[in-house]
């Protein structure tokens, strides 16, 4: 694999390449085995793979967790090794070469920046929208692959496509997760000891309120999860959410499912310091 930290030489490669499609897996670094799992689908499914790492500070409203972000570059480079060939691009620019001026771009995502991560992470998408635009510009891949994991990021690089009538393709992977059902995330390092082990309750809840929905209402299910997940000492739900997956309206009460959607509970919570998030699809357990 090539490791490239200039956008120019990035461009120079691909061209150089002549392989097509090309795909692209974004990350901030940190790399463990979801995004691994990102990064083999491409492999599979194209010639050419481009993967970027870059923390990207316009998508933190919090000073401390872009501080605090776990940057890792060495490790994640021994990683890739492994599963990239020869002709793969690792992309891992400074902040000069993708910012060389402030961003003041404002993206607008209809109800997307209405509900669940939005409202608590002001300018996150916005954030992501700038740098993700930036990124298919550059790289302009045939594919691009995320995880399911960052549902509502999903549905804004989706929308995100279509606003900007690109004809990248997004790939959406299932969430990889931990032999105890942890849902994989870069930030699961941080994760106080104690808090790690009984971090699976936040999988093992909204597993057991997938189940419910043929049998409870919404507002039980919500308040089954709410009650399940604070009761463990140090963990706190900031919110539990059902949505349809493609304009993430909440729903309230069973009969405002409709046949044909699919559904997911979307969950947010503080564990210990650390902030995770997770989600399952409504009705298929
Ligand atoms: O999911 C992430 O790691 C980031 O939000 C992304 C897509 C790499 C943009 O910085």
């Amino acid at each position: 694999m090539k490791v490239i930290s200039t956008v120019v030489e990035l461009q120079q490669q691909i061209k150089k390449a002549q392989l097509s499609p090309v795909g692209y897996v974004a990350t901030m670094g940190a790399l463990h085995a979801g995004h691994l799992s990102l990064v083999t689908s491409a492999v599979k499914q194209c010639p050419l793979v481009v993967i970027s790492i870059f923390v990207n500070p316009t998508q933190f409203n919090d000073k401390n967790d872009l501080k605090n972000y776990p940057r890792t570059l060495d490790d994640d480079l021994k990683l890739l090794v492994e599963v990239l060939r020869e002709s793969d691009i690792v992309f891992a620019p400074d902040e000069k070469e993708m910012y060389p001026e402030e961003d003041k771009r404002e993206f607008h995502f209809g109800n997307l920046e209405n509900v669940m991560e939005a409202p608590l992470r002001p300018g996150h998408f916005n954030g992501v929208a700038q740098i993700v635009s930036k990124f298919f510009e550059i790289i302009n891949p045939d594919f691009a692959f995320f995880g399911q994991k960052d549902f509502q990021q999903v549905a804004v690089v989706k929308e995100l496509v279509r606003q900007t009538g690109s004809k990248i393709k997004i790939v959406a992977n299932p969430i990889i997760r931990e032999k105890d059902g942890l849902a994989m995330s870069s930030r699961n390092r941080l994760l106080d000891p104690k808090i790690r082990k009984q971090a699976p309750i936040i999988f093992k809840t909204i597993s057991s309120a997938s189940s419910m929905i043929s049998e409870h209402d919404i507002p039980e299910i919500k308040s089954f999860v709410q009650n399940s997940i604070n009761s463990i000492d140090g963990f706190n739900v900031e919110y539990f959410e059902i949505v349809d997956d493609t304009e993430l309206f909440p729903v309230q009460t069973r009969d405002a499912i409709k046949k044909g959607k699919r559904y997911f509970g979307c969950i947010a919570v503080h564990a210990g310091k650390i902030r995770l998030i997770d989600n399952i699809e409504i009705g298929l357990v």
